[in-house]
């Protein structure tokens, strides 16, 4: 009985064996007969290829690290980051846009550093004291208020003051603008066109930087140190260690102004634009903020914590911005030729990625034009949902303009009663979307 069972065992060895070699040298052949015509990269195992590793990695979040980045490591890239030449001229050959490989991820790890959790939960006092000083300020004593003007102006002073450390003169803020004006602008230089106008705020602002960017590396030399979660302490130490130039201080300042300042702005007032058109989403949003509000003493300030339980908020913004993305893609250049689809794309073109291509599809996002902010209790299709862009240049300041528009709509919402004062207002494109008129709001402070 004993041999039986054995010899049982042995052939079902046996025959699985030779299924499993039948199905690998299968695989083998079809893999070698379209030899020619494959990309570079493994097959992976029969019938499931590399999929095991792919759900893996994304179940752990980690898509990118994990999967895409060590095949990029191994097998080459096809495109890299290529802005149009007027960009560069403004933002400077040393920001963290044109820079490719180590020198991107060094510059990246700088950045990181201020934008990783710990940073953050520094950063949300100061953003909270920020916001609320510019409300009392500005939003108490008028019943007019050009919602667009406002949050522009409010994350300028949260990117030079709360993340970067800069205290500025008034008017500084009217200087970058001019250079953010001439970025996508024709790159022609008579006096008067946009792009000169741009060119000489630039040279102003880097006069500026120049003087800070100093004074803070002699403040750090001589002992006095510098506040490590200020980014512009991390950007000047890496200068002292020699791991970047001073030029590339200054670039990258002026960069994270330009990546910040449009965007956020944007992205809060098309927020609000979606709640004043869904009242429904209004209240659902209201109480998310008056429960948090009444967990907290008037004076004291939202944590990070807080900003944790603004769920149903994040998903009032994330579909806002798949709507009415901020940025609508980016630039890439092909370094080698790329075979898509039968099409060749040559080496050298030029190729513009978009938000479009997937925010509007309804293989992606059922009923695409609707707005739906419970679209987003179901997991998203990676690499769908994209106005942080993604990959190696996914946003370095995603997390931060997170930050940004909750902190912002917690103290608008609870503190003041608010209504468009003009519906209709058109989106333009210049070519970042703006409203025309700047979203005129009626404001009035809430009394509790
Ligand atoms: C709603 C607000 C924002 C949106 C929609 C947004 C969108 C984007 C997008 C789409 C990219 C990728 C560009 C590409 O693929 O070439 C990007 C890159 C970047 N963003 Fe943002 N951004 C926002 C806010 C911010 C903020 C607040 C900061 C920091 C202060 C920031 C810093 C950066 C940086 C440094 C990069 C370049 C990353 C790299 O090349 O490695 N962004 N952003």
């Amino acid at each position: 009985m004993a041999i039986e069972i054995c010899s049982l065992f042995s052939w079902s060895l046996f025959c699985s064996t030779a299924v499993l070699l039948a199905i690998f040298l299968k695989h083998r052949k079809d893999c070698s007969r379209s030899e020619t015509k494959l990309p570079p990269g493994e097959m992976g195992l029969p019938w499931i290829g590399e999929t095991i590793e792919f759900y893996k990695s994304q179940r752990s979040n980690r898509l990118f690290e994990e999967f895409v980045q060590p095949r990029i490591a191994k097998y080459g890239k096809l495109v890299i980051s290529s802005w149009p030449t007027t960009s560069v001229q403004l933002m400077g050959m040393n920001s963290i846009m044109e820079k490719q490989g180590e020198q991107h991820r060094c510059l990246r790890g700088i950045i990181a550093t201020t934008l990783g959790p710990a940073g953050l939960e520094a950063l949300v006092p100061k953003m909270c004291d920020s916001v609320q000083l510019y409300l009392d300020k500005n939003w108490n004593i008028r019943d007019e208020i050009s919602l667009y003007h406002s949050t522009k102006a409010l994350t300028f002073t949260i990117v030079l003051e709360c993340l970067l450390g800069i205290n500025f003169e008034p008017g500084t803020l009217n200087t970058f603008e001019r250079v953010l004006e001439g970025v996508f602008a024709p790159p022609v230089s008579f006096p008067g066109s946009k792009f000169s106008r741009a060119k000489k705020a630039r040279q102003e602002i880097k006069e500026m930087l120049i003087k800070v960017v100093r004074e803070k590396r002699e403040e750090m030399e001589s002992g006095l140190g510098g506040d490590e979660g200020i980014l512009l302490s991390q950007l000047v130490s890496g200068m002292i260690r020699g791991e970047i130039s001073e030029e590339e201080v200054i670039d990258n300042v002026v960069l994270l102004v330009f990546a910040a300042h449009d965007t956020t702005s944007f992205a809060i007032a098309m927020t609000f634009k979606m709640l004043a058109e869904h009242p429904d989403c209004h209240s659902l949003l209201l109480q998310e903020h008056v429960d948090i509000m009444n967990k907290r003493r008037p004076e004291e300030n939202l944590t990070l914590e807080d900003t944790k339980k603004m769920k149903y908020t994040w998903q009032v913004a994330r579909e806002s911005m798949r709507l009415f993305p901020p940025i609508f893609g980016s630039f890439r250049k092909a370094i080698a030729d790329i075979e898509y689809e039968g099409f060749t794309i040559p080496k050298g073109w030029k190729v513009l990625w978009t938000t479009y291509g997937t925010h509007y599809n309804e293989e992606y996002f059922k009923d695409p034009l609707t707005f739906n902010p419970s679209r987003f209790d179901e997991p998203i299709a990676p690499y769908a949902y994209l106005p942080f862009g993604g990959g190696p240049r996914l946003c370095a300041g995603n997390q931060l303009a997170k930050l940004n528009i909750l902190i912002f709509i917690h103290y608008v919402v609870t503190r003041y009663n608010w209504s468009l004062l003009c519906p209709d207002e058109q989106i333009t494109m210049d070519p970042l979307p703006f409203p025309s008129h700047g979203m005129p709001i009626k404001v009035s402070p809430k009394s509790y």
